[in-house]
């Protein structure tokens, strides 16, 4: 099983910037074509020579992911342009934060349409080509603002928390087809996302804590690889730690043989603990203190 793309097509969303640009060179050196999506021909025209100028192959798309024919022509862009699409990283997104009691109506829906339907758009163009050549890889960058929450971010959260569940959900359709697909939330990472409308103070006090778009790059490329042969898994990745995003896990399930009576529960479930809370959810033991 091999992390090498030679004869391989990607299409990478939202490649212009930051994670998603990172991934696209990664492939790139790896023998990928990569289809370079985003929302503009310039940010698309720069990762495109870039890819090119250490001896890649890559087309721009300018497209926004959030439009169902827009999402067809990125799609196109690798059948036509290419010949195939093996992997899709479904990566393109924005944050704009706002509490709850300001989010307007046409915030919270353009945030939706590009997370949840962006990524459901590019992948009903790709998957039938995928399951019609037996082999493909789907990739969705979550976020774990969307399993856990954040402050500010529900229009975003509601957006990667459908598509959490959507990942799961169309991994248990493609059983059998060849195609996998998985999903991984990164942590804070230095990219536009994070350190746009940010005070100088802000962003100052986060560069020395965020991790870099290379970090992240790495598992989206493994994800994206012949070498991932499993379905329906989400991982979180910051810096050096990726982990499995656990939903049940029988170390934090309390169990009975009955049925339990809401006293019990109001004693037990109190007692889980809710790492979600915290500020990092694990620390690295190989970090030197
Ligand atoms: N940076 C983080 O800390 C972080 C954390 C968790 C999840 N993420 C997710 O990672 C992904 C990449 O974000 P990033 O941090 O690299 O941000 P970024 O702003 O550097 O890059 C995102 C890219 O997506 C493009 N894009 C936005 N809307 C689009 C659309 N409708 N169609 C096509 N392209 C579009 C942007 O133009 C931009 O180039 C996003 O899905 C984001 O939600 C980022």
């Amino acid at each position: 099983m091999s992390t090498d793309f030679s004869g391989q097509v990607v299409v990478v969303t939202g490649a212009g910037r930051g994670i998603g640009r990172a991934t696209a060179l990664s492939l790139g050196e790896r023998g990928a074509a990569v289809v370079v999506a985003d929302l503009d021909d310039a940010v698309c025209a720069e990762v495109v020579s870039a890819i090119e100028a250490s001896g890649g192959k890559a087309k721009g798309v300018a497209a926004s992911v959030a439009d169902w024919a827009a999402a067809e022509r990125i799609v196109d862009t690798a059948v036509r342009g290419f010949g195939r699409i093996d992997a899709l990283i479904n990566n393109a997104g924005y944050l704009a934060r706002s509490p709850i009691w300001e989010l307007t109506p046409e915030d919270f829906e353009a945030q939706v349409r590009v997370h949840l339907f962006g990524t459901y758009n590019c992948t009903r163009h790709a998957v039938t080509h995928m399951m019609a050549q037996g082999y493909g890889r789907i990739v969705n960058v979550i976020s774990r603002a969307g399993l856990v929450g954040a402050e500010n971010s529900s229009a975003y959260a509601a957006g990667k928390g459908g598509t959490f569940g959507f990942t799961n959900s169309i991994a248990r359709d493609l059983v059998g087809t060849g195609v996998n697909v998985n999903a991984f939330n990164p942590a804070a990472t230095s990219t536009r996302l994070v350190f746009d409308n940010q005070t100088q103070e802000t962003i100052d006090r986060m560069k020395s804590v965020v991790q870099e778009p290379e970090h992240v790059a790495a598992v989206a490329t493994y994800l994206a690889s012949r070498a991932c042969d499993f379905s329906g898994q989400s991982f979180y990745v910051e810096a050096g730690a990726v982990s499995p995003f656990p939903v049940f896990t029988p170390d934090r399930t309390a169990f009975t043989n009955g049925m339990w009576t809401p006293e019990e529960l109001a004693e037990i479930m109190p007692k889980f603990k809710f790492p979600a809370l915290a500020k990092s959810l694990y620390v690295n033991p190989t970090n030197k203190a």
